[in-house]
């Protein structure tokens, strides 16, 4: 291929990838290990500002989401109980099924029907990897889209990858962006993850397919730092993957930034180092090294945090997310696009479009 053919080549992979992947709501979310959802009790949830609640089957141990919204007068369900197999609403005892069906209304008189619409949205779920994955958006494009799991972050899973969770108050556009941003690890992580004599000029070699974008940093005056390769994949993941100077990997890195409401997101870390593979293998030090890691993570997430909380608070106010970007951000410039599109798409929950004064308000003038 000729550099104009491959430079043509890139720009139709780039518009290809804008046009087939910024819908926030076409894609798969991990949202709870599967042990943290039971039959004993339902679970709250909220995937972009849906309201969901979740439990299992007590008779097949199957896991269900709804729409955390009784179809009676929108109580939350999520603080009812399960009860003889259903899950019943605290407010008026109305029971559903796995389906979302009410299939029980206790004040309802002798011979009058459920009504027909009494139901609570179903969402699409699957249990993989050991996390259980949700789907917000409509069901039939669920086909279109790569099987739930966590292979695409690591195409040879040859031994699982550690995993946990943090929930956060920055939304999920900054805390994505972040994990794209090289830049920033000699000055935020100085001292963890980072050092200030790493600081050096780059610039970012992109690679766009149709379903991910990608980004190296060339540092022409630091060849020894280590190769890193950072992956976006629509619509919350990141893969990031360090090699050594001779390009053997020695660690790979998952982030799923999951947004709950805005300016809040739930963040999915998974890590596979080769180091603590082979500690794994002995009980005692898996669980001393993944606490040791546990914490480290957090350390270094509150470093990230307080630069995200600083920066969410001014764009509230108005500030631009993207002022003045040099090249090393073209990776953050290109999800920063992204984003734009995906936004225009309006993939936030729009139920409550009011305040909660103004409902209520006009529901009470509307009974005068
Ligand atoms: Fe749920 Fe009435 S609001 S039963």
């Amino acid at each position: 291929m000729t550099k104009e053919e491959d430079l043509d080549d890139q720009e139709a992979q780039r518009k290809q990838f804008y046009l087939e992947t910024a819908d926030m709501r076409k894609g798969w979310y991990p949202v709870f290990p599967v042990g943290e959802i039971s039959s004993k009790k339902p679970t709250a949830f909220h995937l972009l500002g849906d309201p969901i609640v979740l439990y299992r089957d007590p008779v097949t141990l199957e896991a269900v989401a709804l729409a955390d919204i009784c179809a009676h007068r929108s109580a939350p369900l999520s603080t009812g109980a399960i009860l003889e197999g259903k899950l019943e609403c605290k407010y008026h005892g109305w029971q559903y099924d796995t389906e979302g069906t009410v299939v029980k209304v206790p004040s309802l008189m002798d011979g009058r029907k459920i009504p027909a619409n009494a139901k609570a949205r179903s969402y699409p779920l699957v249990e993989s990897d050991g996390y259980i994955w949700l789907w917000p958006g409509n069901p039939e494009d669920i086909n279109s889209a790569p099987t739930p799991n966590f292979h695409h972050l690591y195409p040879q899973l040859d031994f699982p990858p550690r995993l946990e969770y943090f929930d956060l108050d920055i939304d999920a556009s900054l805390l994505l962006e972040n994990f794209l941003d090289p830049s920033h690890l000699p000055f935020t992580h100085t001292g963890t993850i980072g050092k200030r004599a790493d600081a050096t000029p780059m610039r970012m070699a992109m690679n766009f397919t149709r379903d991910q974008v990608s980004g190296i940093p060339d540092t022409p005056h630091a060849p020894h730092l280590p190769f890193t390769e950072f992956i976006f994949f629509p619509p919350s993941s990141i893969g990031l993957k360090i090699f050594t100077k001779e390009k053997n990997s020695y660690g790979e890195q998952g982030f799923y930034v999951i947004p709950t409401t805005k300016g809040h997101c739930r963040f999915v870390i998974l890590q596979r180092f080769t180091f603590f593979h082979t500690f794994s293998q002995i009980p005692i030090f898996s669980w001393v090294m993944d606490r040791i890691i546990s914490r480290m993570n957090y350390k270094i997430l509150m470093e990230d945090y307080e630069m995200l909380k600083g920066q969410q608070r001014r764009l509230l106010h108005g500030a631009n997310a993207m002022k003045s970007p040099v090249a090393a951000d073209t990776l953050i410039k290109a999800y920063r696009n992204w984003w734009r599109v995906a936004i225009k798409k309006k993939p936030w929950f729009s139920g409550y479009d009011s305040d909660i004064e103004d409902i209520v308000l006009d529901d009470y003038r509307g009974s005068c």
